[in-house]
């Protein structure tokens, strides 16, 4: 027998929503109806004039080539553009911008083409998966910083990790507005963090996922908008939010010359990039469909107030997030005790609700379960209906 040592992928602990989702599973071959908050997958089409640009791209047969790892230039080209216009950030589309398979996949190989098993990685905790297990995956040592609503308290045990540490960090992690706890943040916060990775000679990198997903007038800052951010720090930024397109598979590291330049190479060695024609309706869609967005976000919005206004109703008061796709919502006192996993399987069992329990998303996470906005608000209220049935049954 071959050896059955595989030690990057052991180092992965299982997946705690497979659970929730063979629950969901059993339910559905039940003949129940399950709503499904659970996947932060948008429900909706892609825009129009972005399927028909990819369809007349992939009707031209010179796009069925190998494309090109870093990115169409002027894909790329399109992304400076979004900077300049949304951000007043001006930045080298050759040299520091590159077009990743979305985002996760280059946080990920960002992570590999820069870390090693002697480096230490500051990660915020509770966090979207792959900021943690990137650091894993790379081999370096991950360090998790919580995060609980208290930005200038995140900044100060930022601060301390670094002091006390025996060796100096190589990176930190951070994603605002975040996944899952809609943590959003000003530009002061960058400021702030951007003096300290000055301070201490520190890269920085910051997930943007959630752009343009901003609600009641709130305007999420990139950190590169911060004077000399550059310098140390990298922003990804993704399709699948803003536009509706999460299988297609666009996303964008800009930033810092040198991290961008390292990512660049290494996947240059990975992969041939995203198929053309996708890439050609990704210009579409940043040059052109700004309606568009503005559309995907009041659809989230609607929906962020019928469930929060919702729950309030029956007694479960959640914080409305200013940002993001999701309500992150503290698990009611009477089930605390119970922990994420098991309250997520009591909704799914007596409410046909299915949410991600927070656990999944780290150290600090097990208190809450993160709510997905991707039902509409008819199926928004069922699930009401169901949970404050649930709660009157006294399961605990
Ligand atoms: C914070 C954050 N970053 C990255 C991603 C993944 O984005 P992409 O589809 O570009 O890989 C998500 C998806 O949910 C996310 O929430």
């Amino acid at each position: 027998m071959p050896d059955q040592q595989f030690k990057n992928a052991e180092k992965l602990p299982p997946y705690i929503f497979a659970q929730i989702n063979e629950l969901k599973q059993i339910a559905r071959s039940k003949g129940e109806d399950v709503i499904d908050f659970g996947m932060g997958n948008p429900d909706q089409p892609t825009p129009n004039p972005i399927v028909e640009k990819l369809i007349e791209a992939v009707n031209n047969p010179s796009t069925h080539r190998y494309s090109q790892s870093a990115g169409l230039p002027k894909l790329r080209n399109a992304m400076k553009n979004w900077y300049s216009r949304k951000y007043s950030v001006e930045l080298d589309s050759d040299s520091e911008i590159v077009t990743c398979m979305g985002s996760k996949e280059g946080i990920a190989h960002l992570a590999l083409a820069t870390l090693s098993n002697n480096d230490d990685v500051l990660v915020q905790s509770p966090t979207y998966p792959i900021h943690s297990y990137g650091v894993v995956i790379a081999g370096a040592n991950l360090h998790s910083i919580s995060l609980n609503n208290d930005l200038d308290k995140f900044l100060f045990d930022i601060e301390d990790a670094i002091k006390s540490a025996s060796k100096k960090p190589k990176m930190i992690i951070i994603n605002f507005p975040s996944n899952p706890t809609t943590q959003s943040a000003d530009l002061s916060f960058f400021k702030k963090i951007i003096d300290i990775g000055k301070k201490y000679d520190i890269w920085i990198i910051h997930d943007l996922a959630y752009a343009d997903i901003v609600f009641d007038g709130y305007k999420a800052p990139s950190i590169l908008e911060v004077e000399g951010a550059k310098d140390i720090a990298v922003e990804f930024f993704t399709l699948s939010k803003s536009y509706n397109m999460p299988g297609w598979r666009v996303g964008f590291c800009c930033g810092n010359q040198k991290l961008v330049q390292a990512l660049t190479k290494i996947k240059s060695y990975m992969d041939y990039g995203t198929f053309t024609p996708i890439q050609v309706a990704a210009i579409k869609a940043i040059n052109d469909c700004d309606e568009n967005v503005s559309e995907i976000c009041s659809m989230y919005e609607s929906r962020r107030d019928e469930l929060c206004n919702g729950l309030k109703r029956i007694g479960w008061d959640v914080q409305k997030p200013l940002a993001t796709m999701f309500v992150w919502a503290k698990i009611p006192d009477n089930y605390l005790h119970l922990g994420s996993l098991e309250f997520s399987k009591l909704l799914i069992e007596h409410a046909n609700v299915a949410v991600s329990p927070g656990a999944g998303f780290g150290e600090g996470g097990d208190s809450y379960v993160r709510f997905s906005l991707i039902e509409n608000e008819h199926r928004i209220r069922q699930a009401i209906r169901g949970i404050k049935n649930f709660f009157s049954m006294e399961v605990r």
